[in-house]
């Protein structure tokens, strides 16, 4: 599923991401672009990454 429209990113991306030692919004965004134009996505984002988080 498509989180960020602005730049393609998709949830498996992100947890992808997550899985190779980003655990920041921060970091999603330097290594994605996530977040980083409208913003529509950061909540979304942050709900990926806390779900992951909380899996590993
Ligand atoms: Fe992610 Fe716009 S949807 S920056």
């Amino acid at each position: 599923m498509y989180i960020c429209i602005c730049h393609g990113v998709t949830d498996t991306q992100i947890e992808a991401a997550i899985e190779n030692g980003s655990t920041t919004l921060q970091q999603l965004n330097k290594e994605l672009k996530v977040g980083s134009q409208c913003g529509k996505c950061c909540q979304c984002t942050k709900r990926v990454l806390n779900k992951k988080l909380n899996q590993i």
